[in-house]
């Protein structure tokens, strides 16, 4: 894993950025695996910036969603196609026909609707650059603790944390759902480069676990140390655990002088 620190959360979601655009630059149809939540708002304010200035476009970009609730009208506010189109989607040039969340209505089969969804991202090619978050638990998506390390797109059970953290978001009257859409773990370590985002302090013992602890269930975001090319973009408070704090930031130094002498270097 490549673990870089930064100083706070703006300087995390404008270094991300650099990496979702330098693909969305060089690949002819980039494929981009989204997430939701707060992590990633940043983020996204920022590719909307570069786009306004006219350093991007995503004329050519395919997106899949990494999660979405059970049953949730795309038009209710709550749902995460509702959170994309206010967040990224409505202020660029992405075509909407090519952006795809795991969506599982009323009278659809999961098991189907699970299937057909890793279907679609091998048939546009598979994911260039997944973004991801963390939960405070250590999970990936919606693939809660215990979450089988080789899952793929199905509907997951929501642990009371994940509820507990996300009802800030639900007015007393709205009816928060406690079953979720996700992809598999199995299917985000598929994608070619993961880029996870982690801020703040409440997120410091879940990225200690991610990056120290052994490989397990228990902490999905574990499995990110069997990545080829995992980034891990911290800032200070998220990193405030570990305790080779200085290599990272050593390493990465050296990684900067590397990347002048040799390019940015990357394979997606
Ligand atoms: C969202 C997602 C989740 C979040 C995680 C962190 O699509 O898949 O795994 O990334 O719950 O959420 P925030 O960023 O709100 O702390």
């Amino acid at each position: 894993m490549q673990i870089i620190i930064y100083d706070n959360a703006q300087q995390v979601a404008v270094n991300a950025a650099k990496w979702v655009q330098s693909l969305i630059k060089e690949k002819a149809t980039p494929v981009l695996g989204l997430a939701t939540g707060n992590t990633p708002i940043r983020l996204y304010q920022e590719l909307v910036a570069q786009y306004q200035a006219g350093n991007c476009s995503f004329a050519n970009v395919t997106s899949f969603n990494l999660d979405e609730y059970h049953k949730i009208n795309e038009k209710n506010p709550q749902s995460y196609r509702s959170f994309m189109q206010e967040n990224l989607f409505k202020h660029v040039d992405i075509e909407k026909a090519k952006t795809f969340l795991p969506t599982c209505q009323q009278d659809q089969n999961p098991r189907e609707q699970g299937l057909a969804y890793e279907e679609k991202i091998k048939q546009a090619g598979g994911i260039d650059l997944q973004i991801l978050g963390i939960g405070a638990n250590g999970h990936i998506g919606f693939n809660e603790p215990t979450s089988s390390l080789t899952s793929r797109t199905r509907i997951k059970t929501l642990t009371q944390q994940t509820l507990t953290d996300n009802s800030r978001l639900f007015a007393d009257d709205e009816v928060q759902p406690t079953t979720a859409m996700t992809m598999g773990i199995a299917t985000i370590m598929e994608a070619r480069y993961i880029l996870l985002m982690a801020t703040g302090k409440g997120k410091a013992q879940a990225v200690k676990d991610m990056i120290t602890g052994s490989v397990s269930a228990n902490c999905p975001a574990s499995i990110l140390q069997m990545h080829e090319n995992a980034v891990i973009l911290l800032d200070k408070a998220a990193a405030s655990m570990l305790d080779d704090h200085n290599y990272y930031q050593w390493a990465d130094q050296q990684n900067r002088k590397l990347n002048q002498e040799f390019g940015f270097y990357h394979n997606f």
